[in-house]
């Protein structure tokens, strides 16, 4: 009987996990929605196609109300943008701010889910340093604005930076801003800190293997394709792909400036499908390849391997193609919608894609806890593995072998060591650095065993 109360009370508590849980999964996963074109389809059928997609987050660059009304009562949160040129306006004159406030927030709350607004976009690098200067007090303001709406701490207020800020970015512990920036950035980050709002970055992996195209293994790096990974020397971590190693650059400049606490979003990624004949590395396959396995790396939540166990928040560049952005071919070339709302290429969003891999009702898997130690995962591995569990599939050549993680693979080998050893739930503890999680972490052809308790 006591055995069967303490099995109930597991079970109950795993109903309101499993309820907070499902919330939450895959939100890490966003797209861009720009307007630089001339083809787009109505909002509406946009809110439609999106709800179709596990997609749950949706940046704009600015705030359209017809967009913004139509993605009410969706869920689906959204990031809408002050422009560049409102940002002296918005400096100035807190009324400016408030009328901000006013006509592009107040009347969407809280039917549309907006969570954040960016100001401005790359001003840091723009060289125009009276607008740099103005950054700081339009966000101030509009912070203020949100406060006077009590809508201060719901939703944030952040701008968004190129990775041209970064001056070093290799290896990624020696990850800094430019010493120019730096007196700018401190103020930025220091309310980035305080409202608790994300520290918004565009790496392009993209960008980094057309400068260097010729280094050895670069494309497969990029793409997140098998490869002999790169040793940071100061860490002597191993990374596996250019994703993880752009931000974790970013991590350790923001950490060296102390700023610890500071969450990374991601605020653009993405790949071109195509270019012009001079451009190196725009491919269908190229972009399915990085855009697909950006998302199942996403999807697995190993993170990076100075953020383990949670994956960043990662908006997509883009939604659609942009047609009448101006340079290469490349730049109109994004889209993984195209204006007739098929894919461009299948990148495994939609919900009946997705659904294959999510869970039946009740499944769950064991995984460690966010922020466990590199020397706790590898002690736990060596554990289940050295007891007669099978730990081939993490093995060079094995499905799960990829990403090559002290951290995946121990993820691999725990949930095999709970399933297989009864379920009981000291079979998913290692001492206090795993628990249980309702979201299955298969990803690609690597499949990660559920079972009911
Ligand atoms: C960040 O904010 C916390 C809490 O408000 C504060 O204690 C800390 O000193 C801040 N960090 C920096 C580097 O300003």
């Amino acid at each position: 009987m006591a055995i069967f109360l303490y099995h109930s009370a597991i079970l109950a508590f795993l109903v309101l996990f499993q309820a907070f849980n499902l919330a939450d999964s895959q939100s890490f996963i966003g797209v861009n929605y720009g307007q630089v074109a001339d083809n787009l389809p109505p909002p509406s059928a946009t809110a439609k196609l999106l709800q179709s997609t596990s997609i749950e987050k949706v940046r704009l660059y600015g705030s359209d109300p017809t967009i913004i009304k139509a993605l009410a009562n969706t869920g689906i949160g959204i990031v809408i943008g002050a422009a560049n040129g409102d940002i002296p306006a918005l400096a100035s004159d807190l009324n400016f701010a408030k009328n901000w406030i006013n006509s592009n927030v107040i009347p969407f709350h809280p039917a549309s889910k907006i969570i954040l607004i960016t100001v401005g976009n790359e001003v840091i690098t723009s060289n125009d340093q009276s607008l740099i200067n103005q950054l700081l007090p339009a966000m101030q303001n509009l912070q203020n604005a949100l406060n006077s709406a009590s809508l201060g701490g719901k939703i944030k207020v952040s701008t968004v930076h190129s990775m041209a800020v970064l001056r070093e970015s290799e290896p990624p512990s020696s990850g800094r801003f430019h010493p120019s920036m730096m007196n700018v950035l401190k103020g930025l980050l220091g309310f980035n800190n305080a409202s608790g709002s994300p520290f918004a970055i565009n790496p392009y992996p993209y960008f980094a293997y057309k400068s260097d195209p010729n280094r050895p293994e670069n494309l497969a790096f990029c793409l997140f394709q098998p490869n002999s990974g790169r040793v940071d020397s100061k860490t002597k971590i191993k990374y596996m792909n250019m994703f993880d190693a752009q931000v974790d650059a970013v991590r350790s400049a923001l950490d060296s400036m102390g700023f610890k606490e500071v969450e990374i979003v991601v605020a653009e990624t993405g790949w071109p499908y195509k270019g012009d004949s001079n451009e190196v590395g725009p491919s269908l396959e190229n972009a399915k390849a990085y855009n697909g396995n950006l998302i199942a790396h996403l999807r697995s939540k190993v993170g990076t391997p100075l953020m383990p166990g949670k994956s960043v928040d990662t908006y997509l560049f883009a939604l659609y193609d942009e047609d009448l952005k101006p340079g290469p071919t490349s730049e109109r070339a994004f889209g993984l919608f195209k204006p007739d709302l098929t894919m461009t290429y299948d990148v495994g969003l939609s919900k009946q894609s997705s659904q294959v891999k999510l869970s039946p009702k009740n499944e769950v898997w064991c995984v460690p806890k966010p922020g466990v130690s590199d020397v706790q995962l590898q002690a736990n591995l060596d554990y289940v593995c050295g007891h007669g569990i099978d730990c081939g599939p993490i093995q060079p050549g094995g499905a799960c072998f990829e990403p090559n993680t002290i951290t995946a693979h121990a993820a691999y080998a725990m949930n095999l060591y709970y399933q297989t050893s009864g379920r009981n739930p000291w079979n998913c503890d290692f001492s206090q650095t795993a628990m249980l999680s309702s979201n299955n972490p298969s990803y690609n052809n690597c499949v990660y065993p559920g079972g009911s308790i």
